[in-house]
């Protein structure tokens, strides 16, 4: 795939220094991770309700808790892909590389990005609901939800769910980076989840170059500078091999 890179655009990733991802289920899905919205979306077939959430839980944890092990198997089978990769290989092109992310599937950490925000969490990990005790998934390989060791609490993986808040450290992370970074590339959301969907809009305010990476144009297209319009694991390379050109015309 060759992209049309203008000569604005080649100026700012030559004068960038900080520059960061912020990123959703798109550019998992090459890695065969579904995502969920659109046709094949997740929620179009199953209710956030009844699954991702709080009282569901609660009230049916082995169903919420299977379901949850069913991702899990998705997640753990999937490799990390071209784009992940990509993202991970910027590090050596920028002093400073943030993946700001709402997935779960830990395929940033994978891929060997080295500064990665989970704003949903990370469905590797689980916690009791009493006593905060951390369990890692590998702890639990069968299809009940568990419980917690120490008091007897059911466990629950560490993601967010509807109406739950984000942990702090990851937003405050994730906003710090958009307030500071010279250009925001927004890969593979559709950018209609709040409040994480505010860090783009931080890095606009902030004076970045947005930059959106996307099959489709979203929610986010009117703010971004730049759309290119593909699957995530053939624009990034791209940009990769277009950055090392730079690089090599430079000495
Ligand atoms: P969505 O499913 O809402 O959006 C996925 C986006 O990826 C869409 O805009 C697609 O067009 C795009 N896309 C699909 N394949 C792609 C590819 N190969 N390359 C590039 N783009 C591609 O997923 P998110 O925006 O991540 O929240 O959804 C946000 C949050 O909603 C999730 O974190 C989750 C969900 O409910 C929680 O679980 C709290």
């Amino acid at each position: 795939m060759a992209l049309d890179f203008t000569e604005h655009f080649i100026k700012h990733l030559k004068n960038a220094d900080r520059i960061m991802f912020f990123t959703g289920a798109g550019i998992s899905a090459e890695s065969g991770i579904p995502t969920f919205r659109g046709k094949d979306g997740i929620w179009n077939k199953l209710k956030p309700e009844e699954l991702a959430n709080f009282e569901a839980f609660m009230r049916n944890p082995d169903m919420v808790w299977e379901w949850y092990q069913y991702r899990r198997k998705i997640v753990n089978d999937a490799k990390p892909n071209k784009g992940h990769l990509a993202i991970a290989e910027m590090e050596n092109l920028f002093s400073e590389v943030t993946v700001v992310t709402q997935n779960v599937d830990n395929l940033h950490n994978r891929a060997g990005s080295s500064k990665v925000y989970e704003l949903h969490g990370n469905i590797e990990r689980n916690y009791c609901v009493d006593c905060k005790t951390f369990y890692s998934d590998k702890d639990w390989d069968y299809n009940k939800a568990p419980h917690c060791v120490n008091c007897g609490g059911l466990i629950r993986p560490d993601v967010v769910w509807f109406g739950e808040f984000l942990p702090e450290d990851q937003f405050m992370g994730g906003e710090k980076a958009a307030s500071l970074c010279d250009i925001c590339f927004v890969v593979g959301t559709s950018a209609v989840v709040y409040p994480a969907a505010y860090i783009p809009l931080t890095a606009k305010q902030s004076g970045a170059l947005i930059v959106e990476v996307n099959i489709e144009h979203t929610e986010l297209s009117r703010q971004a500078d730049y759309t290119f319009l593909g699957q995530s694991g053939d624009v990034l390379p791209e940009i990769v091999k277009k950055l090392k050109e730079l690089k090599k015309n430079d000495f």
